[in-house]
């Protein structure tokens, strides 16, 4: 898609839609209220008539017939001037794209201006407008035989404003990185199993690291085993998978120091292992890798935006499955950090991959962590699947990652994390830690074992197993993944500041 933004609205550049925002208010006025004079009133008119309406996103198309370079005028309803928020923007625009494609428009014009309150600047709009388009146009393609007739999708849009073109243009470069990263991530999360092996999840980070110049080292079995990463291995020992530790490095400082570390599930398909799961749960469980997406659609992010940050991505990534080799339930394994793990469930993978990722992650001088997973269906029982469940050991840096979920508009609350959930992972008769204490409150006790390998490191974990998929289309793309955390991980490394711990 190409973006381009115009000083000043030219009434006689053709396009094929015009979008405008419509507040609340007595009467027309600027770019509306010249096109009102040019229809002769005719605009107020069917705003009277509610055919042009001022409701949150409610859209409203009308043919010009001609009489201007834009065949069409599209008018998007964004409520009271005072109360529209930059995450109803972001809504409304993917509402707009949906009438869009359904015209299969190809060039569209913005008036941006139409759109500023005082809460919301011309940068904010151009930000929204080209993150928001670029996810709600998302589809996967799938592998049906017979594919339908390639869609018409939008080309170009022309952003008109009075407001700094370069500033314009820069906002319209974060969104969309945004909605690309997270695009890349949702297509990682919709492949299924067989199609993206850890192999296939190493190639497609290789190829990231090519593209943006990234350092970058993927660890094989043999590797893995001269470094003593049990934990991973063993989730590994059933599969005839290879299995592969995916590290890439943003170097955005002269020096390798305050490095963040993000760090994502990458199981590829989860049977659940020997403690097998029932056959509907078990669908749907190539997603599991969710968190390995939005660690590198975020990289992807990094890679396009290019801060002031160093980050480092490990991303453990093999399948979990059954065989006569596969581990079992009281097996007492060894992770790479020396501490020994009693499997109670080999279901609970997602936490033994992690634990030699957070230690590995360390091992490559991160300073402060993060970990993205689809963990626990209790986070799901708990928050639903709106709500990314978060956990802490470091307020100051939750406090950034919540501002930064803010700002994207993705959604996530804090679960306690207190020291009798630190016991409870704890306590084994044979080993250091168990991998699963009980059903009760477990979406804590996923996280409070991951927190185990921070050992004392700033850390914030995100289990994503509600958000990273959706069950239907929403304003900002078709049911499926969604890639959640992208955005959000994007920003918290844009914005982040160091901690004193
Ligand atoms: N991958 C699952 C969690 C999951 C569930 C993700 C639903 C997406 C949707 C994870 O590995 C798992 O199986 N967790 C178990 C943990 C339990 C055995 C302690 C769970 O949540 O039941
Ligand atoms: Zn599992
Ligand atoms: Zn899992």
């Amino acid at each position: 898609m190409k973006f381009s933004v115009e000083q000043e609205f030219l009434l006689e550049q053709e396009v094929d839609a015009l979008v405008l925002g419509v507040y609340q208010q007595p009467v027309f006025h600027g770019v509306i209220k010249q096109l009102d004079d040019i229809f002769n009133g005719q605009l107020t008119e069917l705003a009277k008539s509610k055919d042009i309406h001022y409701k949150v996103k409610k859209v409203s198309s009308i043919h010009t017939l001609g009489a201007i370079g834009a065949k069409r005028l599209i008018f998007v309803g964004l409520g009271k001037e005072q109360e529209l928020t930059f995450d109803d923007l972001r809504a409304v625009f993917g509402k707009v794209s949906k009438t869009v494609k359904e015209f299969s428009l190809q060039k569209i014009g913005v008036a941006v201006d139409t759109f500023i309150n005082e809460a919301i600047s011309a940068e904010d709009v151009a930000h929204a407008l080209s993150e928001a388009t670029t996810m709600s146009l998302y589809s996967f393609e799938g592998y049906k035989q017979k594919s339908n007739e390639p869609e018409k999708m939008v080309e170009e849009m022309v952003l008109y404003t009075d407001t700094d073109g370069d500033d314009v243009k820069a906002a319209l470069e974060v969104g969309y990185a945004h909605g690309r990263g997270t695009n890349s991530a949702r297509t990682l999360v919709n492949i299924p199993g067989n199609m993206l092996t850890a192999t296939k999840l190493a190639e497609y980070a290789l190829e990231l690291a090519d593209k943006y110049g990234f350092e970058s080292e993927i660890l094989e079995k043999e590797q893995m085993e001269e470094l003593g990463m049990g934990a991973l291995l063993a989730v590994n020992q059933g599969s005839t998978e290879p299995p592969k530790m995916i590290v890439l490095k943003y170097r955005g400082k002269d020096e390798w120091k305050d490095v963040i570390g993000l760090v994502g599930k990458g199981i590829t398909f989860d049977t659940g292992g020997y403690s097998i799961k029932p056959k509907d749960g078990i669908v749907g469980m190539k997603t599991d890798m969710g968190g390995a997406a939005a660690v590198l659609g975020a990289m992807e992010v990094i890679g396009e935006l290019r801060p002031e940050q160093n980050v480092v991505a490990v991303i453990p990534s093999t399948d979990n499955m059954v065989s006569g080799n596969a581990f079992k339930p009281d097996d007492v394994i060894t992770s790479m950090s020396g501490k020994t793990i009693e499997v109670l469930n080999t279901d609970a993978e997602g936490r033994l991959a992690l634990a030699d990722a957070m230690t590995y992650a360390k091992h490559h001088g991160a300073n402060y962590l993060v970990d993205v997973a689809t963990l626990t269906g209790g986070v799901i029982v708990a928050l639903g699947y709106d709500k990314t469940g978060a956990l802490t050991n470091n307020e100051e840096m939750f406090e950034q990652m919540l501002e930064a979920s803010y700002e994207a508009g993705e959604f996530m609350w804090r679960l306690p994390y207190t020291e009798s959930d630190r016991k409870r992972v704890r306590k084994s008769p044979v080993a250091d830690l168990n991998n699963s204490p009980g059903r009760d409150g477990h979406a804590i006790f996923g996280g409070a074992f991951v927190g185990e390998f921070a050992e004392g490191t700033p850390w914030v974990h995100l289990d994503i197993a509600g958000t990273a998929t959706t069950t239907s289309p929403h304003d900002l793309g078709p049911k499926g993944a969604t890639g959640a955390m992208v955005r959000t991980l994007a920003l918290f490394v844009e914005r982040f500041e160091t901690i004193n711990k």
